[in-house]
């Protein structure tokens, strides 16, 4: 716990509380436009802006980003907060001159109108960033993000093509303060059309809520009733109450990362389904031997792959490691980055370090391998092992954070190759 002062009051509050935090439980107003409890704090429209006294010196600061720390003095109130809050209000009123929300802020501050130009008054995006935070954190789509710079800064799907990766959940929409985000009929009507029959997903099973659809209206959730008692329930979009993507992000697991939306193979494969697709990638434990490869070796698209056979093969200094593949199948599209960058794959691998992506022949044989809190467990176990062989390595004086060391886990894999091997794969 650490003490200290907001507007004259001593408070005592955990380290890293940020000051908006702090200052909402004590009920103090401070106005907010890209804050959002469930988001990562971005610090965009400025408009918490607090004066922070520490060492002697004031400096201006972000109240939903700074975090609190001992003896700072914090006024809310000051002089100087409340001309910089009027400058960025009538800013942000020469932005967007419609906007009702701006309309508010300028009220309450006072300000009849403001001495900027309106560039462009049809505009109604203040740049909060709140709909960019919302897709990638919440639903983890990544279809929106901000283009431009400067005065033509704006948001839009990357490079303004038609992104396939937008679910037309409706996150987004809803979240956005000023109305600017409208869905596209265009995009629902083309997801909702782009499947048939059991394909036909509706946005719950987009999200990755729930495995069946929950109702046929497709992508018309105001019709939906289950959509409306979803709302009524919980009061917010079914992104925010049950927060997805939030869920699936990944775990330190005794120093090695687990991500837990994915399904993982005693062999240490992990596969994530990709619409009729499974990609696999190896796990952050069994990577560990690619930290130093001279080369991996993968089959070739169109190439059909058996359940059991060689998925890659892993060559550093003579020695080899064979992988195992899950599923049977033709491979539809091989990772080349990872041919030429074989540290990819231990660098990343969850990501840029996947490997193959198969059409599965029998795709039931997924439920088969470790997901959930079974997959947890099992990876803990096999993350508890392997440390507790590297620390029996390690030197007398090794502290554990050594025991990470890139350089350390290359030479005890290259030294300890067989006996690495019969511990993670038996
Ligand atoms: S509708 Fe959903 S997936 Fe599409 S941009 Fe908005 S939040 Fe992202
Ligand atoms: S579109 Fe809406 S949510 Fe997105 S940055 Fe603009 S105002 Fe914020
Ligand atoms: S709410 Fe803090 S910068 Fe926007």
């Amino acid at each position: 716990m650490i003490t200290l002062t907001i507007n004259g009051k001593k408070v005592k509050t955990k380290e890293k509380t940020t000051l908006l935090e702090i200052c909402r439980k004590m009920s103090i107003p401070i106005p907010t436009l890209c804050y959002h409890p469930d988001l990562t704090p971005h610090g965009s429209c400025r408009l918490c802006t607090v004066e922070v006294f520490e060492n002697g010196k004031s400096r201006m600061v972000t109240a939903c980003n700074f975090p609190a720390r001992q003896g700072i003095k914090v006024e809310t109130h000051s002089d100087k907060v409340i001309q910089a809050r009027r400058i960025l209000v009538e800013l942000f009123l020469a932005r967007c001159p419609r906007v009702p929300l701006v309309q508010d802020l300028a009220r309450e501050l006072g300000i009849g109108k403001t001495p900027y130009k309106a560039e462009n008054p049809e505009n109604n995006c203040i740049l909060c960033g709140l709909c960019v935070r919302a897709c990638n954190e919440m639903v983890g789509a990544h279809a929106i993000e901000f283009s431009k710079r400067g005065t033509h800064k704006k948001i839009g799907t990357p490079f303004e093509i038609d992104s396939d990766r937008c679910i037309a959940c409706g996150a987004c929409e809803y979240i956005c303060p000023t109305g600017a985000v409208q869905m596209e009929m265009d995009r629902i009507r083309k997801i909702k059309n782009s499947d048939t029959g059991t394909h036909r997903y509706c946005r719950y099973m987009r999200l990755g809520l729930v495995d069946f659809m929950v109702c046929s209206n497709g992508f018309e959730c105001w019709r939906c009733e289950v959509d409306q008692m979803m709302e009524d329930r919980f009061g917010t979009h079914p992104a925010f109450a049950l927060k997805p993507a939030k869920n699936k992000q990944s775990l330190q697991v005794n120093g090695f990362t687990f991500s837990p939306e994915l399904f993982y193979s005693e062999k240490h494969v992990w596969a994530r389904p990709m619409d009729r697709d499974v990609r696999l990638g190896l796990d952050d434990i069994i990577s560990t031997f690619a930290t130093e490869a001279d080369s991996i070796k993968l089959p070739h698209a169109g190439m059909g792959l058996e359940k059991g056979q060689v998925l890659a093969e892993i060559i550093c200094a003579g020695k080899k490691l064979k992988i195992h593949s899950p599923l049977s199948g033709p491979i539809t599209a091989v990772n080349r980055d990872v041919e030429e960058s074989p540290n990819l794959v231990w660098k990343d691998p969850y990501r840029r370090g996947w490997l193959l992506m198969i059409r599965p022949d029998q795709p039931e044989e997924i439920s088969q391998l470790y997901s959930g809190e079974a997959a947890k467990t099992w990876f803990t176990k096999q993350a508890v092992n392997l440390k507790s062989f590297l620390m029996k390595w390690a030197p007398k004086s090794s502290q554990k954070e050594e025991v990470q060391d890139e350089r350390f886990i290359q030479r005890i894999i290259r030294d300890q190759w067989d006996k690495v091997t019969e511990i993670l794969l038996g």
